[in-house]
């Protein structure tokens, strides 16, 4: 399946990234970034070492949003280190600068492939904030997107910015409204892979080390992005280990049957205490059509045995001790 990826590396976009360019079922027509986690320039220059790793300099990166649609840009670089990547200050690869911005990119490459009937997805991973402006300047490429996959938000889970937002839904509030709002009106479903799911996928130290044991390399390489990562979460959160959220709304996109939800109508509050929360109307009060498919439930058996076997290139069948490393 043809998809972009929209993202603001990032420690666990990096990951997601790294997942994406592992799996045969996917052709990755790009990476849009968008100011996240990082400004975007870092973001891009992150996304670059990403594909310098994983030989895949290929791929092209294009720069979208510099700041969210109405707020103050606030970026996550106190939970991702101060180059974005877990302060593992790799050395930055050449930019191969791309004349389109990643707006005129998605508009370009969906209406494309939807004209060869070929389609092109989005998985989100960052503040909506690029999507917001396609609705804005193209909405009926908006309209042709195959499936829109977002790790953002959460149902019954607290947030990670306040009692009750998730940060990409957070950082650009107006952006998220826009998309669900936008959804509804055209009857398109997003798919929000919220904290609900995302808090069940730890990367702990027996997956790091058990991942370096089965691929040095890579899992060296991971080991570097997530240090920082593991120090926060146990400086905040009180978890030994590091919640890994974007992964699996790519593992997701590809075998839909690892998670299960349910679908519902989804608001993003822009203002107040509870600016950025998504507001899931899960007993239908407000008699709407649903425009999201809310996730709940994830194997997290599954998820491991995907990303592993794909990122590390060995055989599922090898993961002979996964369960008890998890
Ligand atoms: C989300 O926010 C970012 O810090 C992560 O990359 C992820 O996309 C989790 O709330
Ligand atoms: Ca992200």
């Amino acid at each position: 399946r043809n998809v972009i990826i929209d993202c603001d590396p990032g420690i666990d976009d990096s990951l997601a990234i790294m997942l994406a360019l592992s799996l045969e079922e996917l052709h990755v027509e790009g990476i849009t970034i968008v100011c996240g986690n990082s400004p975007v320039e870092m973001g891009a220059g992150n996304a670059r070492k990403v594909l310098k790793q994983m030989n895949r300099l290929d791929v092209p990166i294009y720069l979208g949003a510099e700041k969210p649609l109405k707020r103050e840009y606030v970026s996550a670089l106190d939970t991702h280190g101060a180059d974005g990547l877990g302060e593992s200050w790799l050395p930055e690869v050449p930019e191969t600068r791309q004349e389109l911005d990643a707006v005129e990119f998605l508009s370009r490459t969906i209406r494309a492939r939807a004209e060869e009937k070929t389609g092109c997805s989005v998985i989100a991973l960052g503040p909506m904030t690029n999507l917001a402006h396609l609705i804005q300047t193209d909405p009926e490429a908006f309209s042709m997107i195959e499936e829109i996959v977002s790790m953002g938000g959460s149902f019954k889970s607290h947030g990670n910015c306040s009692p009750v937002a998730e940060y990409n839904y957070w950082a650009d509030p107006d952006g998220a409204a826009l998309v669900y709002e936008t959804a509804a009106s055209q009857r398109k479903k997003i798919v929000m892979v919220g904290l609900d799911v995302t808090r069940k996928i730890v990367l702990t130290p027996n997956l790091l080390e058990y991942m370096k044991r089965l691929n040095p390399e890579t899992g060296q390489f991971v080991q570097a992005i997530t240090k920082f990562y593991f120090d926060f979460h146990w400086q905040w959160e009180h978890i030994v280990g590091c919640v890994i959220n974007d992964p699996l709304a790519v593992a997701y996109f590809i075998d839909p049957s690892i998670c299960e939800g349910f679908e519902s109508f989804v608001q993003i509050e822009t203002e107040g205490i509870s600016l950025g929360q998504s507001v899931v109307d899960s007993m239908n009060f407000y008699r709407k059509e649903p425009n999201a498919k809310v996730l709940t439930q994830v194997d997290t058996y599954r998820f491991f045995e995907m990303m592993l076997s794909r990122v590390l290139e060995v055989e599922p069948e090898s993961l002979d001790i996964l369960e008890n490393v998890l």
